[in-house]
């Protein structure tokens, strides 16, 4: 399965930001690491279950953000952001119902991976030129 590494350039020039999606990288590769490694149900359902989590709370945390700053594209990314939630919750479905196959995995290599890595070095990236271009510096969660 696909890792994601986390590199300068998947940089939004925010580093709070840059920090939560560091971290999200990390909890998606440790799914896949779940699954390679053949944990079992529960111990996969456990680190989907935290991806999950981290994901609702950096969504949040960016939202937040972008509200406060009257960022345009927040109505874009709330859509966005919803429909990768919507994709982690189906994935808890189809675990649960069929365990780890390989239809799966291949989920997770193409949905997650591709949508979170476009999500962050275009969509996210547009949120840090914008307050770049309005010199506003976000310091706090
Ligand atoms: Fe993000």
């Amino acid at each position: 399965m696909k890792k994601i590494l986390w590199t300068d350039d998947m940089s939004i020039g925010v580093e709070l930001v840059d920090e939560q999606h560091k971290l999200l990288i990390q909890h998606l590769n440790d799914l896949t690491n779940a699954i390679e490694s053949h944990h079992s149900v529960n111990q996969i359902v456990k680190t989907l279950d935290f991806l999950i989590e981290y994901t609702n709370y950096h969504f949040s945390a960016e939202e937040k953000h972008m509200s406060e700053t009257n960022y345009p594209g927040l109505e874009h990314q709330k859509l966005k952001h919803d429909e990768f939630k919507t994709t982690l919750n189906d994935l808890v479905d189809y675990f649960t119902e069929d365990g780890a196959t390989h239809q799966l995995a291949d989920s997770i290599d193409t949905l997650l991976i591709n949508w979170l890595v476009k999500h962050i070095c275009v969509v996210d990236l547009e949120f840090g030129t914008f307050l770049k271009d309005k010199g506003i510096e976000i310091a706090e969660e």
